[in-house]
């Protein structure tokens, strides 16, 4: 599996700081030193359909790939517009992607590593040769706007990427689940309501987050989680070019770093502007340092992602 092209797409409002500092109790110095925040994009006239389709559109340009080549389609959401038909589907028909095989999957923050690794094992069959691979979410929907502790963290968007099965630039590849401790982060479906067995309550509930459970869990993980996937490639973290991990935090980020012993000037980031996009944010990063030429044909390029379930995914390619 080689990635041959990326996109993706924000909406147009901005909110700052300041701005939720009118909402609720919190500052623009509180989120900044704790999270490395600054502001974020928030869907007022854009849908996650729309932002998906944008960001595939981009891709798919950028990779000189026609829509009806598609063999695949994987989407990497928690917040598609419908609960069916997904999020893929929707997608499909605004691309005109006739051919393509089109599906979601769920996995929160690692949703994109978790749609590339089940795109690479599809490619792997022979079957299929070209995949469109997407994370895209509009966490606003599921935020409660009162919640300090959480509506300051999240942002809207999604990115895109289209690989091929002709080339092969996948080194190494992990993934890891652990249900047992989910309930750091949570956020409960509607509830099963009929004539035969009454809710106890129908309102829908917001993510609810054990922000410092969450945070251990990063830091813990997902250098374990790098090691793997560099030993499967077999090479090193000095040999590495550049980290492309999920922006949740800037401190993760920096103990990742340090965990690693690698330079933080490896280490992308757009958490600043986009806050914390879920399966959205190492396709967006991705995109947005592609598109400014820092990424060379040859580099060695980690992405990974960490989030709720829990899960976490990494891997490793020659870009
Ligand atoms: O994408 C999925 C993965 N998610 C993550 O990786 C998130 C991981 N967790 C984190 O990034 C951090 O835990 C947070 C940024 C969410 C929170 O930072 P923290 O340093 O762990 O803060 P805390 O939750 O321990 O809260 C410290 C204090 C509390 O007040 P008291 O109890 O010390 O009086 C909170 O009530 O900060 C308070 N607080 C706030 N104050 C101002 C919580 N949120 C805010 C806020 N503004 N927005």
């Amino acid at each position: 599996m080689k990635i041959i092209g990326t996109g993706s797409s924000l909406p147009k409002k901005i909110v700052t700081n300041e701005a939720l500092s009118e909402l609720v109790d919190t500052s623009d110095e509180w989120i900044r030193t704790r999270t490395g925040i600054r502001e974020r994009h928030i869907a007022t006239e854009e849908t996650t359909t729309s932002l998906a389709a944008e960001a595939a559109e981009n891709a798919l340009k950028s990779a000189g790939v026609a829509p009806e080549e598609l063999d695949l389609i994987v989407a990497a959401t928690v917040t598609s517009d419908r609960i069916i038909p997904m999020l893929s589907c929707e997608v499909q028909a605004r691309l005109g992607a006739k051919k393509a095989v089109a599906f979601d999957i769920g996995a929160a923050c690692s949703g994109f590593l978790f749609a590339l690794g089940t795109a690479n094992a599809y490619l792997n069959t022979g079957k299929y040769q070209k995949a469109l691979v997407l994370g895209a979410e509009t966490l606003s929907k599921i935020i409660d706007w009162t919640d300090r502790s959480t509506c300051v963290l999240f942002g809207d968007g999604a990115g895109a990427v289209v690989v091929t099965s002709e080339e092969d630039s996948l080194l190494g590849m992990v993934q890891g689940s652990d249900g047992a401790s989910g309930m750091a982060l949570n956020c409960v479906n509607r509830m099963t309501d009929n004539p035969f067995h009454k809710a106890e309550s129908t309102t829908f509930s917001y993510v609810h987050m054990d922000g410092p459970a969450v945070y251990k869990f990063a830091v813990r993980t997902v250098p374990k989680a790098i090691q793997e996937a560099l030993a499967e490639a077999g090479i090193v973290a000095d040999e590495v070019d550049h980290y492309i991990l999920h922006q949740a935090n800037l401190r993760i980020l920096e103990a990742v770093s340090a965990r690693l012993k690698q330079p933080m000037e490896k280490f992308f980031t757009n958490l600043e502007r986009c806050g914390n996009i879920s399966a959205a944010s190492v396709p967006i990063l991705l995109d947005e340092v592609v598109r400014a030429g820092k990424i060379q044909k040859g580099d060695i390029v980690v992405l990974a992602g960490f989030g709720a379930g829990l899960t976490w995914g990494a891997c490793v390619l020659r870009w």
